[in-house]
């Protein structure tokens, strides 16, 4: 078993039951708005495949991918948009979902929030399942957040190490 040398830090039960409160509050938050739920590959994706399914109101998704060089476990400050939005987002308010918010970079030097905006969205809020504050360079307000965590390189349940682990079902970390 590859996961022998993994370390839980959140466990099965403890992600889902998170995630179906955070799923309660954008429901209710959102009723009768539109809302386009926008994932960022590639770690978003089963975060935001858990998290729309306890969504109780009709929405719709898409995803967009906003890339870092490079493989490490550093954050790097070159990022760039690799994948356009099929969907119109005009008037429509969106949140963008994404594993971890860690330097912040990916967000701010996209200017994801901007793009949306100028391009008619009604409004552009962030959800993340984790979030590394210690490590912050750049100020991103998260308005729906899983878990704090310490300065600690994490795996599974969408996030990777050099392309592995994305398909633990909980979340941990590596021991070498
Ligand atoms: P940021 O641009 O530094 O905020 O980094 C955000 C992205 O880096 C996340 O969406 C992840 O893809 C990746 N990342 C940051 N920290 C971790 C981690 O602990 N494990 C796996 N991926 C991470
Ligand atoms: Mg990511």
């Amino acid at each position: 078993m590859f996961s022998n040398n993994i370390e839980v830090v959140f466990s099965e039960k403890e992600i889902a039951e998170r995630v179906s409160q955070l799923a309660y509050k954008i429901s209710s938050d959102y009723v009768n708005s539109k809302l386009l739920v926008i994932g960022i590959l590639n770690g978003s994706f089963i975060f935001l495949a858990d998290l729309t399914r306890c969504i109780s109101i009709p929405i719709e998704i898409d995803f967009i991918s906003v890339a870092s060089y490079g493989s490490s476990t550093i954050s790097s400050e070159n990022v760039e948009f690799k994948l356009g939005l099929k969907t119109d987002v005009l008037e429509k308010h969106i949140l963008i979902v994404e594993d971890i918010i860690d330097t912040g970079y990916s967000l701010h030097k996209s200017d994801v929030i901007n793009h949306f905006i100028k391009s008619g969205a009604k409004s552009v809020k962030i959800c993340a399942l984790l979030n590394k504050e210690s490590r912050r360079k750049v100020p991103i307000a998260i308005d729906y957040l899983g878990f704090d965590i310490p300065d600690i390189f994490v795996v599974g349940y969408g996030m990777d190490y050099a392309g592995l682990y994305r398909n633990l079902p909980y979340i941990g970390i590596i021991n070498e």
